[in-house]
């Protein structure tokens, strides 16, 4: 049965949208998210079974969620992910599914996505310099993530989003090369404030970059024209530039906390549901759904994590990292 009512948590916010990741295994190993690039990642029996975030899904949608994003680590390097994808359209009440990637994998992928329904992707791209691409990620691939770019757009996706994380003195110089890039392709780029998640993801205040200096930076070149958000615009405040396709977006993670607006639940690899990518409150589904037990239980534990999601990520006031896990073991 789809529920009728929205699920709201205790501060009024209703909560429609839940991030999937689908594995912790990713093939680049960014700097600020896999900083030292050795990781032990979980054993293959301790993340979900395709059937088992099925059946989360639904019970999630039972609730209230409408839509899914799909993360990772990188979700592209997880066997069946296609056949996964077209059964989670099978779900009942379900709205939309997107995909967030690094695009390595996207020319093979991108004509099957578009096929099974993902109505849209976003990209991770911190540089457009080959050489610096493979100094953040850990990896030689730019090439690979270009011809993917090509490929969604040859297949149809419109508008293409494209995640750049800003850090000073490693791709703050680039910023204006992604705005052009956004005018020429049409691309939607999304410039992130930098964040601290995880132990030693190498973020300190002197590699953060605010989006008030990105927005003052570009206005200096550009008219920015402020775009209205939609329902499912999320945390970006978007802009457009007179006469041009392509938009600008600001993501001010921690400058600009969109706590209060944020409608979003997160699934683990490992089943775990999370409220708050910065709080490390995580209620086990796995465990009780492997136990055998009974539907009404699991929507329990997730109306409970629900109603436990913080008011906001505090990391103003904390200014340092609160979550002990990287972002590639939380889902992006
Ligand atoms: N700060 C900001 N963004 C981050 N991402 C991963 N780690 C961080 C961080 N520490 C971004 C990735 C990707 C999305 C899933 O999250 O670049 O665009
Ligand atoms: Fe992989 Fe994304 Fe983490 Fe980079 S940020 S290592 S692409 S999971």
């Amino acid at each position: 049965m789809i529920k009728k009512f929205p699920l709201v948590d205790n501060y009024h916010r209703v909560i429609n949208y839940l991030r999937l990741s689908v594995t912790d295994r990713c093939n680049l190993r960014c700097i600020y998210c896999m900083p030292n690039r050795v990781f032990g990642f979980m054993p293959h029996s301790e993340i979900l079974t395709y059937e088992e975030m099925l059946h989360i899904v639904s019970l999630c949608i039972q609730q209230g969620i409408r839509k899914v994003r799909l993360t990772g680590g990188e979700p592209l390097v997880r066997k069946g992910i296609i056949g996964f994808i077209k059964r989670l359209y099978h779900i009942k009440g379900l709205e939309e599914v997107t995909l967030t990637t690094n695009g390595v994998l996207l020319k093979r992928f991108a004509a099957d996505l578009r096929e099974c329904g993902i109505s849209r992707i976003n990209v991770s791209l911190d540089s457009l310099r080959p050489e610096r691409f493979s100094y953040i990620t850990g990896r030689d691939y730019f090439g690979q993530v270009w011809e993917g770019l090509e490929e969604a757009e040859h297949v149809g996706f419109n508008p293409i989003k494209i995640n750049v994380v800003a850090m000073k003195g490693v791709n703050d110089d680039e910023i204006l090369d992604f705005v052009n890039l956004a005018l020429k392709r049409s691309y939607h780029v999304r410039f992130i404030e930098f964040m601290p998640i995880g132990k030693q993801n190498e973020w300190n205040p002197e590699k953060f970059v605010s989006i008030d200096k990105i927005y003052r930076l570009i206005q200096s070149t550009w008219d920015l024209i402020p775009v209205k958000s939609n329902l499912y615009d999320g945390p970006a405040q978007r802009f457009r530039i007179e006469g041009k396709q392509g938009e600008i977006g600001l993501i001010g993670a921690l400058s600009n906390c969109f706590c209060s607006r944020c409608n979003r639940l997160r699934l683990t690899s490992e089943g775990h549901l999370r409220g708050c990518l910065f709080s490390d409150q995580e209620v086990d589904l796995k465990t009780p759904l492997r136990q055998g037990n009974g539907d009404g239980h699991i929507l329990r534990l997730i109306r409970s994590a629900v109603k436990n999601k913080p008011k906001d990520h505090g990391l103003v006031e904390y200014g340092s990292p609160k979550c002990a896990r990287q972002m590639y073991s939380i889902g992006g």
